[in-house]
């Protein structure tokens, strides 16, 4: 059986769903744009990949103190994770049992109980229901409140403060989900220590499908044209995307870091420098650091996080992705959820998290950068966003949708060099190697039936010629 013939029984999607779908064939880099507009295909992403996956949350520093709380989403379920008084924190559907209602409005805070604006039933920090109005009156005391707290997520977890959950008990644990590739994004961000999230995260919503604005954070061809405006008043400098050195690390389940790299020898002259010496020239103007190093921009990663990251992870120094839609970005400083809205829609979230050693003036520098990049007023999001609109849009059209997306630069030209450490990577130039893959990935999440069939079936990272 062909994969772009393969049909889902009716019995992989619920009674009422109504046949079967067909998940088409990515494997030749050619993508059938049916899957940016379809809402079977979406309502099978809902099912199969986010309410299967670990879906971020927030940072430990967003919850510190018993009875914060920060609302979220898994897929379009919304939840609320909140620290209880015994220091857990759990992720709850934002749901209440009784009839439904949201229970939580605001988008955070500090609470001993959530009660319901319907009808008033009260539950605690711990999902509990611990209320119920007319209890003895009208319900007669037969209510079994056991029987109806809050529905909590299947697995809660963090790695090193960045909380994550899943709705699905079968998952693999945090740390085998994310695996070395999503593990080596993480550290990105921790070449200084300790992060702190900073208050406020930027939301927008924009009118394209999910996976266009995943695809596109492992773009490195689309910079010079798309952000043309953005380098003309000289916000960007396009010598620094480095588009004849870059490398790819393509991670089990969908993970994957893919833009430019620091290389072996310019690595061999940052390993010389101490970490003292490296966080002096990471805290110099760009124009000085320039001189400083060929490595300009990016953070000089320090002992502890060369460990951590590994001697190709340190490398690495493009753009992670935690499949499914956890973008790392802007120096490690930000990280960005695309939240599926439907077919035609997705909400872009920015969090910020900065070093707690960051002076006031670094702070200030970075967070003007932040707001110059990304977000509703960044230079960069408004010329992507509306791309990816208009890309999106154009998968509608009766004649337009018989087209596929081409997605073949690369394919079959480079090789997956193996580290004695383990880590692999591609070193290449700009390449679509790591949309290919995580497209690869999509399907296999959406063809498998559960957990134990997906760890079966997906496909190793790859080795030799890709
Ligand atoms: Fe929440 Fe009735 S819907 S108390
Ligand atoms: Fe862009």
């Amino acid at each position: 059986m062909r994969d772009d013939d393969r049909r889902l029984d009716a019995t992989d999607r619920g009674a009422s769903d109504g046949g079967g779908i067909a998940i088409p064939d990515v494997s030749a880099g050619l993508i059938d744009r049916s899957i940016y507009s379809d809402p079977d295909i979406y309502q099978l992403e809902l099912q199969r990949i986010f309410a299967r996956a670990w879906n971020f949350m927030c940072h430990e520093t967003q919850i510190p103190h018993a009875g914060d709380y920060f609302i979220n989403y898994i897929g379009e379920d919304q939840v609320i994770v909140v620290r209880g008084a015994d220091d857990k924190v759990r992720v709850l559907l934002n749901t209440c049992r009784h009839r439904g209602n949201a229970l939580c409005r605001a988008e955070l805070g500090n609470t001993k109980t959530f009660v319901c604006s319907y009808h008033g039933w009260t539950y605690g920090l711990d999902g509990a229901l611990i209320g119920v109005p007319g209890k003895a009156d009208f319900y007669r005391n037969a209510i079994d409140q056991a029987k109806w707290g809050l529905a909590p997520a299947a697995q809660v977890d963090h790695y090193k403060g960045f909380y994550f959950a899943t709705l699905d008990p079968a998952a693999p644990c945090l740390f085998d989900y994310l695996g070395d590739v999503g593990r080596v994004g993480i550290e990105s961000m921790l070449n200084e220590g300790d992060v702190v999230s900073l208050d406020g995260v930027q939301k927008n919503v924009i009118d394209c499908n999910w996976k266009i604005a995943v695809d596109n954070l492992f773009d490195w061809y689309h910079v010079k044209v798309s952000h043309s405006s953005a380098s003309s008043v000289g916000f960007l400098n396009q010598r620094l995307m480095m588009p004849m050195t870059q490398m790819v690390m393509l991670g089990e389940l969908g993970h994957a870091i893919g833009g430019p790299m620091v290389t072996a020898e310019q690595q061999a002259k940052l390993d010389a420098l101490s970490d003292a010496e490296r966080l002096a020239i990471d805290r110099l103007a760009d124009a000085e650091r320039a001189k400083a190093t060929p490595v300009e921009r990016r953070p000089l990663r320090t002992t502890a996080t060369r460990e951590a990251m590994g001697p190709v992870g340190v490398r690495a120094i493009g753009h992670p992705n935690i499949f499914p839609n956890l973008w790392i970005s802007t120096r490690g400083l930000q990280l960005s959820l695309r939240l599926p809205r439907g077919p035609g829609r997705t909400e872009i979230w920015w969090f910020t998290v900065m070093p707690k050693s960051f002076t006031d003036t670094q702070r200030r520098a970075a967070k003007k950068f932040i707001t110059h990049a990304f977000g509703p007023a960044g230079l960069l999001e408004q010329d992507d966003g509306e791309n990816w609109s208009q890309s999106t849009r154009s998968s509608h059209g009766v004649a337009s949708r018989r087209y596929p997306h081409n997605l073949q630069m690369a394919m079959g030209q480079d090789e997956v060099l193996v580290d004695p450490s383990g880590q692999k990577r591609i070193e290449t130039r700009v390449n679509e190697h790591a949309q290919r893959w995580t497209y690869r990935c999509w399907a296999e999440w959406l063809r498998a039936r559960d957990w134990p069939e997906l760890l079966a079936t997906r496909s190793p990272a790859p080795t030799g010629r890709i």
